[in-house]
């Protein structure tokens, strides 16, 4: 079963981190293929949490190897950063991967990431500024600087010169900012390049060669289904293909080489950023997910929004990542509510419908239709097996398969790698 995809089933901050470090030892490479330092990915190992932005959460596991794909978006001072901060903390991560056709993330791309949301206004996406959106727009106008161009000096300048004639007129014309140098550009690159250059590798044959050797390839999904620039609630989404299928393009591997999705699903629901959330909570119940479940953002430390679990939201993230499993997380910060409601579906202008509307204007209009579940009071972080979980609280993970349909192999009972239950392997 070597071909493994972990992707988020909602609006990120499922908790991919843990269920990525859930596998362990048995996984051979850790791959990110989507997404950059946008992500948040938070681990708590032997008492020690760790907040991971770009490198793969499989870096914290000594015998995997950490793969950067093709499709991730590196901010380089942000890589070394991290790098640097978990050498000082003893992890090793000389064995780190690195795609020669990642896209990099500039100043310019940063710059011009807080200055158009700026412009929006109250149409603003709630980007995370760090230069993600622009960097994917220059890749796909074929103006983006990509890993490989680091080691040819002259075409590093002629890419940056391009890319900065364009984007100088707007930050100057339109948005009424300082032009920006491209040696300063270019010199902050080449700066980070002999660094990198061990690094660099060609990921696809690195990595299809893994799985005709039977090794196990974790491809680790950041951000979440919808957030998925096609699948997700657009415009409010991220700028690639967080979801499943985005493993093959953003790592090189043929879709015939996965053989397991993995969804992770938070026990309730949270969005950090502006966009439709049917069951969001505006009262004191939503403040009560907030600080039970510590809903503040990793990357930004922005307030998570929170609402009730939306059953149609994770069902069609299950029909279009074809999750063969899911793994709930958090299910103890739901502790001591007397019933919990689920959404089962929505009212749409008077008319009741089960899935996921069709066009966004209807699911902006979503009034969620609850089922009210009974709760439990205990404190489930101690449980290990399914048989310690209250049996109102089994009932609550039973439901959930049902309404979603896919089975549920892993619970969270709380953030530590040994805080789970498991019901059936993941690998
Ligand atoms: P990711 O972006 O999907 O990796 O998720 P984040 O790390 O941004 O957010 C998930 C948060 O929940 C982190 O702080 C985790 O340590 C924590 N967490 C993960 N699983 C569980 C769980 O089962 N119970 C509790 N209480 N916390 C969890
Ligand atoms: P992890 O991997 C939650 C959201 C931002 C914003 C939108 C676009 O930790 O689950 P971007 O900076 O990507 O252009 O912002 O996407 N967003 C996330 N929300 N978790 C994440 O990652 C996210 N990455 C991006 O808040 O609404
Ligand atoms: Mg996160």
């Amino acid at each position: 079963m070597p071909g493994i995809v972990i992707v988020g089933s909602q609006w990120g901050d499922e908790g991919k981190g843990k269920a990525t470090d859930q596998l362990g030892d048995r996984v051979d490479y850790t791959v990110r293929y989507s997404g950059g330092n946008n992500a948040g990915h938070t681990l708590v190992v032997n008492g020690e949490r760790y907040a991971l932005h770009l490198l793969p959460s499989g870096i914290l596991n000594p015998h995997s190897t950490p793969v950067i794909g093709n499709g991730v978006v590196i901010d380089l001072d942000v890589l070394f950063e991290e790098v640097d901060g978990l050498t000082a903390r003893g992890v090793d991560t000389t064995k780190l991967l690195v795609s020669a056709n990642a896209h990099i993330i500039t100043e310019y791309h940063r710059v011009l990431d807080r200055v158009t949301e700026r412009f929006l206004g109250s149409r603003r996406i709630g980007t995370t500024g760090r230069g993600i959106g622009p960097a994917y727009s220059d890749k796909i106008n074929r103006l983006g600087i990509r890993v490989q161009d680091l080691f040819d000096p002259s075409i590093l300048r002629q890419k940056v010169e391009a890319a900065l004639d364009q984007k100088n007129q707007l930050l100057v014309k339109v948005y009424n900012r300082r032009a920006i140098d491209p040696n300063e550009v270019i010199d902050n690159l080449l700066g980070h390049a002999e660094r990198l250059r061990p690094h660099v590798a060609d990921v696809p044959l690195v990595l299809n060669r893994a799985l005709d050797a039977d090794q196990v390839v974790l491809f680790e999904g950041a951000q979440a289904h919808h957030l998925d620039v096609d699948h997700g609630t657009y415009p409010y989404v991220t700028s690639s293909n967080p979801i499943a299928a985005g493993a093959c393009i953003g790592a090189g591997v043929g879709p015939t080489r996965i053989d397991r999705v993995i969804g992770i699903a938070k026990a309730y629901t949270t969005r950090v950023g502006e966009g439709p959330f049917p069951t969001e909570l505006l009262d004191d119940d939503g403040e009560k997910l907030r600080t039970d479940g510590h809903e503040f953002g990793t990357t930004t430390g922005r307030k998570r929004r929170c609402g009730w679990f939306d059953a149609p939201v994770v069902e069609v993230a299950a029909r279009i990542n074809g999750f063969t499993d899911i793994f709930l997380t958090k299910l103890d910060i739901l502790s001591g509510w007397k019933t919990i409601p689920v959404c089962v579906g929505y009212e749409v202008n008077g008319v009741r419908v089960d899935r996921v509307p069709l066009t966004q204007t209807d699911f902006h209009h979503a009034v969620p239709v609850y089922e009210y579940l009974d709760g439990w009071a205990e404190d489930i972080s101690g449980a290990r097996e399914f048989s310690d979980l209250p049996k109102t609280c089994q009932a609550y993970v039973r439901r959930l398969e049902e309404l979603v349909g896919v089975r549920i192999s892993g619970i969270g009972v709380g953030p530590s790698r040994e805080q789970v239950v498991m019901l059936h392997d993941l690998i």
